[in-house]
């Protein structure tokens, strides 16, 4: 069967730049099977609530469990992780042991308006998945920036270079995920 991918978008936003850049990447790759996960349905992390986890928590961690790789396509927010993407990642990272991101293959993109294209985001995102053992694309890099020039009003990624881009991102990511995956013997 083919290789599952959990897409998680660090962007509530109905007309979110990244869940477009996201779609984009999904056209673009056909060799991956894509998964949007909706982070916005997973409840806040609490501690109190690990010995009897809500219904929310358990559904998302068991479609992330499911997943052979997990892609994030994030805004970044005052140089940062969306809360509600650190949200989503910390209710997966649990129970502490048995978290469901644990040594699956990642990938990061990150989108913005600005000129930086996210750089803080992806960054401060790599933090947490280093410590989730999640082997991480290193090259190519996605930052895309000036995200409001890439689209025509039907919300169509129109900008050939990133196109480009975009297709050669999943190519790459799509080797990365195989030369991870551990097959069974
Ligand atoms: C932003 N934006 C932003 N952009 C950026 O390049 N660096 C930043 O640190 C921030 N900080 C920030 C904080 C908050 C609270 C908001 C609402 C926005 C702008 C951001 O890039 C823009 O809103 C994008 O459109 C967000 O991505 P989506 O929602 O289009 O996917």
């Amino acid at each position: 069967s083919m290789t599952k991918v959990a897409v998680l978008v660090g962007s509530l936003r109905k007309d979110s730049f990244n869940r477009k850049i996201a779609k984009a990447l999904v056209a673009l790759t056909p060799g991956l099977e894509f998964d949007f996960l909706d982070i916005g349905a997973v409840s806040f992390y609490n501690q109190d609530l690990d010995t009897n986890p809500p219904a929310d928590w358990v559904a998302f961690r068991k479609h992330i469990a499911n997943a052979d790789a997990v892609l994030f396509v994030t805004a970044e927010y005052n140089r940062s992780v969306p809360g509600v993407l650190k949200n989503a990642i910390d209710v997966a990272s649990r129970p502490y042991g048995q978290g469901a991101l644990n040594g699956k293959p990642a990938a990061v993109v990150s989108t913005s308006i600005g000129a930086v294209g996210g750089f803080g985001s992806n960054h401060h995102l790599r933090q947490s998945l280093a410590f989730l053992n999640m082997p991480v694309m290193a090259q190519p890099e996605a930052y895309i920036g000036s995200a409001a020039s890439l689209f025509d009003e039907a919300g169509n990624l129109t900008n050939q270079g990133t196109k480009d881009f975009l297709t050669a991102f999943g190519k790459a990511f799509q080797q990365h995920i195989a030369l991870h995956t551990k097959k069974a013997a």
